[in-house]
């Protein structure tokens, strides 16, 4: 087995309140670190954290009881971009609070963004990220729509592999999960006037995570909202913006009061058509076809979504990007739900109007074969012949 652990060992646990700090070491470069006084904390060369010794080779985590709740791991990355557009060589640092100012953008006006993606442990103990490419092309897009310079393609990426690296202890083991990695990128500098922040940081942090829903895998029960939208018509819907997210909580809240997993939402005009579910694109399958809501402005791009499309294109499956009318569930014969996150979830029933539609689920379903493909290609499996995984040792 490969081992890939760090020569410094977990440095910031959480402090707990700001009077608390700790005097660190960080490999050769030494720092002196609280949650209040996260700007002193020291950043690191590469070489330093990506130094391995078979000690230490994992986190002590219970790999066999992971969620989707945040982990806090050691390191995490910082790059920032003033007034001239330009972000400045960035850092992988000990993880810790981050310092705003009150007036800064992201907290007055929302002018943020985020990512998610996946590091994947291969069985030889290599590390596998895939699509990172599309997480920063979508960032590029969400960051134009929100006034907001972005990270190259390449800061990206590069980005992303120091940091799934710096944190490789907390990959869970192979078949056990995997470690979710969450760009950021907000206005960070401070603004009063409605404009866009004159300072731009680009975060990511990470936390290792398998299933995203309490039901493990088992069947989603989804419930058509009526009354709230989640995007509008020439609104955020198709980007990543966090401004898309907290809107959904009311009802998301209330859906699983009522024992739904999760809201599928119609289109916000004629209430008509299908969108997305909160946190992922929806699929419906019905014979031969499989269709899902086109992202024309309101629906995420997803990243799953589109590597679905493609799998499913390359089994004989026909494909149709559409409006999909909220009746046409009636005749499906499987639907699920795409995402980061959520990888490929079955749905067993939605709720519509009072009537609950239910649909075929289990070992011998699309979603599933779907499902073995995505991830094996994706655990390094199965043989890539997309070009998707990146492998970063
Ligand atoms: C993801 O799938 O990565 C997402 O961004 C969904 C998030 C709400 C957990």
């Amino acid at each position: 087995m490969v081992s890939r652990s760090l020569v410094c060992r977990r440095i910031v646990p959480s402090l707990g309140n700001g009077s608390r700090s700790s005097l660190s070491k960080f490999g050769r470069c030494w720092g002196y670190t609280s949650q209040a006084a996260s700007s002193l904390l020291q950043a690191c060369e590469p070489s330093v954290y990506s130094t391995r010794k078979e000690e230490d080779e994992y986190a002590d985590v219970d790999w066999d009881n992971l969620g989707f709740g945040l982990m806090p791991t050691d390191y995490m990355y910082q790059m920032k971009c003033g007034q001239n557009g330009t972000f400045e060589r960035g850092q992988v640092k000990p993880y810790g609070n981050i310092e705003l100012s009150p007036s800064a953008g992201v907290l007055n006006y929302g002018q943020g963004l985020f990512e998610g993606l996946k590091a994947y442990r291969k069985e030889n103990g290599s590390l596998l990220l895939f699509r990172p490419d599309q997480n920063a092309i979508r960032m590029k897009v969400g960051a134009d729509r929100m006034c907001m310079p972005a990270p190259s393609v390449e800061q990206f990426v590069d980005a992303v592999r120091e940091t799934a690296l710096a944190n490789s202890r907390w990959v869970p083991p192979p078949g056990k999960g995997s470690l979710y990695i969450r760009p950021l990128l907000i206005g960070s500098g401070p603004i009063l006037g409605l404009a866009p922040a004159p300072e731009f940081t680009f975060l990511i942090y990470a936390s290792p995570v398998s299933n995203y829903f309490k039901e493990g895998t088992a069947p989603l029960s989804l419930y058509v909202e009526d009354e709230f939208d989640r995007a509008s018509r020439g609104g955020t819907g198709g980007i990543k913006t966090i401004t898309n997210y907290a809107p959904v909580l009311k009802a998301l809240g209330r859906a699983k009061s009522r024992g739904f997993s999760d809201v599928l939402y119609l289109d916000s005009v004629d209430k008509k058509n299908l969108e997305e579910v909160s946190s992922c694109n929806i699929f419906v399958l019905k014979g031969n076809v499989l269709s899902t809501p086109t992202t024309k402005g309101t629906i995420l791009s997803g990243v799953t979504r589109k590597s679905i499309i493609q799998i499913s294109r390359d089994l004989g499956y026909q494909v149709e990007e559409r409006a999909i009318p909220v009746e046409e569930l009636m005749e499906a014969e499987e639907v699920f739900c795409t995402g980061t996150a959520v990888v490929v979830a079955s749905v067993g029933s939605i709720t519509y109007k009072d009537k609950r539609i239910e649909f075929r689920t289990g070992a011998q379903t699309a979603c599933q074969r779907l499902y073995d493909i995505l991830v094996g290609i994706q655990m390094g499996q199965i043989k890539d012949k997309y070009g998707w995984i990146v492998e970063i040792n």
